[in-house]
Protein backbone atom coordinates (compact mmCIF):
# COMPACT_ATOMS: atom_id res chain seq x y z
CA UNK A 1 0.00 0.00 0.00
CA UNK A 2 1.11 3.36 -0.98
CA UNK A 3 1.66 6.22 1.82
CA UNK A 4 -0.82 8.19 -0.14
CA UNK A 5 -3.49 5.32 -0.75
CA UNK A 6 -6.85 7.14 1.26
CA UNK A 7 -7.27 4.96 4.74
CA UNK A 8 -10.01 1.51 4.34
CA UNK A 9 -9.14 1.08 0.47
CA UNK A 10 -7.02 -1.85 1.77
CA UNK A 11 -10.00 -3.43 3.72
CA UNK A 12 -12.31 -2.06 0.97
CA UNK A 13 -10.17 -4.33 -1.64
CA UNK A 14 -10.25 -7.34 0.53
CA UNK A 15 -14.21 -6.89 0.68
CA UNK A 16 -14.45 -6.48 -2.90
CA UNK A 17 -12.38 -9.58 -3.95
CA UNK A 18 -14.58 -11.69 -1.56
CA UNK A 19 -17.86 -10.22 -2.76
CA UNK A 20 -17.28 -9.44 -6.54
CA UNK A 21 -18.52 -13.36 -7.59
CA UNK A 22 -22.06 -13.03 -5.81
CA UNK A 23 -22.52 -9.05 -6.05
CA UNK A 24 -25.12 -8.85 -8.75
CA UNK A 25 -27.15 -11.57 -7.21
CA UNK A 26 -26.82 -10.22 -4.08
CA UNK A 27 -27.64 -6.57 -5.54
CA UNK A 28 -30.30 -7.95 -7.98
CA UNK A 29 -32.16 -9.19 -4.65
CA UNK A 30 -31.77 -6.11 -2.29
CA UNK A 31 -33.20 -3.90 -5.23
CA UNK A 32 -34.94 -5.75 -7.70
CA UNK A 33 -35.70 -3.15 -9.77
CA UNK A 34 -32.19 -2.23 -10.26
CA UNK A 35 -32.07 -3.45 -14.11
CA UNK A 36 -35.15 -0.99 -14.53
CA UNK A 37 -33.01 2.00 -12.62
CA UNK A 38 -29.58 1.49 -14.67
CA UNK A 39 -31.55 2.03 -17.83
CA UNK A 40 -33.25 5.38 -16.74
CA UNK A 41 -29.42 6.35 -16.08
CA UNK A 42 -28.69 5.43 -19.36
CA UNK A 43 -31.81 7.33 -21.07
CA UNK A 44 -31.11 10.44 -18.92
CA UNK A 45 -27.58 10.66 -20.13
CA UNK A 46 -28.44 9.29 -23.84
CA UNK A 47 -26.23 11.14 -26.38
CA UNK A 48 -23.88 12.07 -23.83
CA UNK A 49 -20.07 11.76 -23.97
CA UNK A 50 -17.24 11.40 -23.26
CA UNK A 51 -18.69 9.77 -19.74
CA UNK A 52 -16.47 8.66 -16.65
CA UNK A 53 -18.00 5.83 -14.57
CA UNK A 54 -16.75 5.79 -11.49
CA UNK A 55 -16.77 2.60 -9.23
CA UNK A 56 -18.45 0.46 -11.86
CA UNK A 57 -17.98 -2.59 -9.66
CA UNK A 58 -19.41 -5.35 -12.07
CA UNK A 59 -20.60 -3.06 -14.71
CA UNK A 60 -24.15 -3.86 -14.05
CA UNK A 61 -25.01 0.38 -14.62
CA UNK A 62 -21.93 0.25 -17.31
CA UNK A 63 -24.46 -2.52 -19.38
CA UNK A 64 -26.71 0.15 -19.93
CA UNK A 65 -24.90 2.86 -20.63
CA UNK A 66 -23.34 1.34 -23.16
CA UNK A 67 -26.44 1.09 -25.45
CA UNK A 68 -26.54 5.55 -25.14
CA UNK A 69 -23.55 7.26 -24.35
CA UNK A 70 -20.44 7.30 -26.54
CA UNK A 71 -16.75 7.31 -25.07
CA UNK A 72 -17.60 5.56 -22.19
CA UNK A 73 -14.93 5.37 -19.18
CA UNK A 74 -16.00 2.23 -16.38
CA UNK A 75 -13.20 2.50 -13.53
CA UNK A 76 -12.68 1.24 -10.20
CA UNK A 77 -10.20 0.84 -7.46
CA UNK A 78 -10.75 -2.86 -6.72
CA UNK A 79 -8.33 -5.07 -9.02
CA UNK A 80 -11.10 -7.63 -8.35
CA UNK A 81 -13.91 -5.60 -9.93
CA UNK A 82 -11.81 -4.55 -12.62
CA UNK A 83 -10.94 -8.21 -13.92
CA UNK A 84 -14.52 -8.34 -14.05
CA UNK A 85 -15.21 -5.53 -16.09
CA UNK A 86 -12.44 -6.23 -18.33
CA UNK A 87 -14.11 -9.69 -19.20
CA UNK A 88 -17.65 -8.35 -19.47
CA UNK A 89 -16.48 -5.88 -21.54
CA UNK A 90 -13.74 -6.96 -23.89
CA UNK A 91 -14.07 -5.62 -27.53
CA UNK A 92 -17.21 -3.28 -26.41
CA UNK A 93 -15.46 0.33 -26.81
CA UNK A 94 -15.77 0.50 -23.08
CA UNK A 95 -12.27 1.77 -21.92
CA UNK A 96 -11.62 -0.06 -18.06
CA UNK A 97 -9.22 1.71 -16.04
CA UNK A 98 -8.20 1.61 -12.13
CA UNK A 99 -9.19 4.83 -10.97
CA UNK A 100 -9.44 6.57 -6.93
CA UNK A 101 -13.18 8.14 -7.16
CA UNK A 102 -11.32 10.62 -4.54
CA UNK A 103 -8.85 11.67 -6.56
CA UNK A 104 -9.90 11.54 -10.33
CA UNK A 105 -6.95 11.54 -12.50
CA UNK A 106 -8.06 13.15 -15.36
CA UNK A 107 -7.85 16.84 -16.58
CA UNK A 108 -10.67 19.55 -15.62
CA UNK A 109 -13.49 19.22 -17.65
CA UNK A 110 -13.07 16.66 -19.72
CA UNK A 111 -15.86 14.40 -19.72
CA UNK A 112 -19.68 15.27 -20.24
CA UNK A 113 -21.24 13.54 -17.82
CA UNK A 114 -19.92 11.24 -14.77
CA UNK A 115 -21.86 8.25 -13.21
CA UNK A 116 -21.01 6.99 -9.77
CA UNK A 117 -23.51 4.17 -8.32
CA UNK A 118 -24.31 3.13 -5.13
CA UNK A 119 -20.52 4.29 -3.87
CA UNK A 120 -21.20 7.70 -2.17
CA UNK A 121 -22.17 5.35 1.14
CA UNK A 122 -19.21 3.70 1.07
CA UNK A 123 -16.88 7.10 0.98
CA UNK A 124 -15.28 8.20 4.00
CA UNK A 125 -15.40 11.68 2.52
CA UNK A 126 -18.23 11.41 -0.36
CA UNK A 127 -18.18 15.45 -0.85
CA UNK A 128 -14.75 14.77 -1.84
CA UNK A 129 -15.87 12.76 -4.88
CA UNK A 130 -18.70 15.32 -5.55
CA UNK A 131 -16.21 17.77 -5.74
CA UNK A 132 -13.98 15.76 -8.03
CA UNK A 133 -16.82 14.70 -10.54
CA UNK A 134 -17.99 18.43 -10.34
CA UNK A 135 -13.77 19.44 -11.05
CA UNK A 136 -13.59 16.62 -14.41
CA UNK A 137 -17.00 17.73 -15.84
CA UNK A 138 -17.39 20.04 -18.47
CA UNK A 139 -19.79 23.00 -17.82
CA UNK A 140 -23.74 21.71 -18.25
CA UNK A 141 -22.30 18.14 -17.92
CA UNK A 142 -24.47 15.63 -16.20
CA UNK A 143 -23.89 14.31 -12.82
CA UNK A 144 -25.97 10.91 -11.87
CA UNK A 145 -25.43 9.08 -8.61
CA UNK A 146 -28.17 6.70 -7.59
CA UNK A 147 -27.18 5.67 -4.10
CA UNK A 148 -27.96 2.89 -1.64
CA UNK A 149 -30.00 4.53 1.07
CA UNK A 150 -29.82 2.30 4.36
CA UNK A 151 -31.59 5.13 6.19
CA UNK A 152 -34.80 5.52 4.56
CA UNK A 153 -36.61 3.21 5.99
CA UNK A 154 -36.77 0.46 8.92
CA UNK A 155 -36.50 -2.72 7.00
CA UNK A 156 -33.14 -0.93 4.80
CA UNK A 157 -31.88 -0.17 8.06
CA UNK A 158 -31.85 -3.98 9.85
CA UNK A 159 -30.83 -4.68 6.41
CA UNK A 160 -28.01 -2.23 6.34
CA UNK A 161 -26.75 -3.55 9.87
CA UNK A 162 -26.52 -7.33 8.85
CA UNK A 163 -24.46 -6.13 5.34
CA UNK A 164 -21.94 -4.64 8.02
CA UNK A 165 -22.03 -8.13 9.67
CA UNK A 166 -20.38 -9.34 6.32
CA UNK A 167 -17.35 -6.69 6.53
CA UNK A 168 -19.51 -4.02 4.40
CA UNK A 169 -18.28 -0.55 5.75
CA UNK A 170 -20.75 1.52 5.47
CA UNK A 171 -20.32 5.45 6.05
CA UNK A 172 -23.12 6.92 5.20
CA UNK A 173 -27.10 6.04 5.75
CA UNK A 174 -28.77 8.42 3.94
CA UNK A 175 -32.28 8.97 3.70
CA UNK A 176 -35.28 11.95 2.47
CA UNK A 177 -32.49 14.83 0.89
CA UNK A 178 -29.38 14.12 2.85
CA UNK A 179 -27.86 12.87 -0.88
CA UNK A 180 -29.76 15.86 -3.24
CA UNK A 181 -28.74 18.66 -0.51
CA UNK A 182 -24.56 16.82 -0.69
CA UNK A 183 -24.82 16.90 -4.56
CA UNK A 184 -25.85 20.83 -4.24
CA UNK A 185 -23.41 21.56 -2.24
CA UNK A 186 -20.78 20.11 -4.26
CA UNK A 187 -21.89 23.29 -7.22
CA UNK A 188 -24.47 21.55 -8.58
CA UNK A 189 -28.25 22.09 -9.59
CA UNK A 190 -30.18 18.90 -8.90
CA UNK A 191 -32.48 17.82 -11.75
CA UNK A 192 -34.23 15.28 -9.79
CA UNK A 193 -34.37 13.23 -6.87
CA UNK A 194 -36.48 9.78 -7.23
CA UNK A 195 -36.66 7.43 -4.27
CA UNK A 196 -36.66 3.42 -6.02
CA UNK A 197 -38.08 1.38 -3.48
CA UNK A 198 -36.80 -2.18 -2.33
CA UNK A 199 -35.95 -3.79 0.12
CA UNK A 200 -32.47 -1.57 -0.11
CA UNK A 201 -34.07 1.14 -1.70
CA UNK A 202 -31.72 3.67 -3.82
CA UNK A 203 -32.02 7.47 -4.00
CA UNK A 204 -31.45 8.54 -7.72
CA UNK A 205 -29.65 12.12 -7.73
CA UNK A 206 -29.56 13.84 -11.33
CA UNK A 207 -27.50 17.13 -11.11
CA UNK A 208 -26.02 19.52 -13.88
CA UNK A 209 -22.92 21.19 -13.75
CA UNK A 210 -23.58 24.81 -12.26
CA UNK A 211 -26.51 26.82 -11.52
CA UNK A 212 -30.15 26.78 -12.93
CA UNK A 213 -30.88 29.15 -15.93
C1 LIG B 1 -21.71 -1.30 -4.12
S1 LIG B 1 -20.48 -1.42 -5.38
C2 LIG B 1 -21.30 -0.52 -6.71
C3 LIG B 1 -20.92 -1.04 -8.08
C4 LIG B 1 -21.74 -0.49 -9.24
N1 LIG B 1 -21.54 0.93 -9.41
C5 LIG B 1 -23.22 -0.81 -9.07
O1 LIG B 1 -24.02 0.10 -8.80
O2 LIG B 1 -23.56 -1.99 -9.21
C6 LIG B 1 -19.28 -0.29 -4.81
C7 LIG B 1 -18.05 -0.19 -5.68
O3 LIG B 1 -17.30 0.95 -5.28
C8 LIG B 1 -15.94 0.67 -5.44
N2 LIG B 1 -15.21 1.68 -4.64
C9 LIG B 1 -15.22 1.85 -3.29
N3 LIG B 1 -14.46 2.91 -2.95
C10 LIG B 1 -13.94 3.40 -4.11
C11 LIG B 1 -13.09 4.49 -4.43
N4 LIG B 1 -12.59 5.30 -3.49
N5 LIG B 1 -12.77 4.70 -5.72
C12 LIG B 1 -13.24 3.90 -6.70
N6 LIG B 1 -14.06 2.86 -6.46
C13 LIG B 1 -14.41 2.62 -5.18
C14 LIG B 1 -15.80 -0.77 -4.97
O4 LIG B 1 -14.62 -1.33 -5.44
C15 LIG B 1 -17.07 -1.38 -5.58
O5 LIG B 1 -16.84 -1.86 -6.86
Amino acid sequence: MSSEEAPGAKHSEAYWRRHARRYDRVTLFLNRRFPRLAARVARDLKGRGPVLELAAGTGLVTQALLETVHGLVATDRSEAMLETLRNRFQSSGVVVRPEDALSIGSPAASFDAVVAANVLHLLSQPSTMLREAHRVLQPGGLLAVPTFAHGETLLSRFVSRLLSLTGLAVTSRFAGRKLSELVQKAGFTVLSDELIPGILPIRYVLGRKGTSD
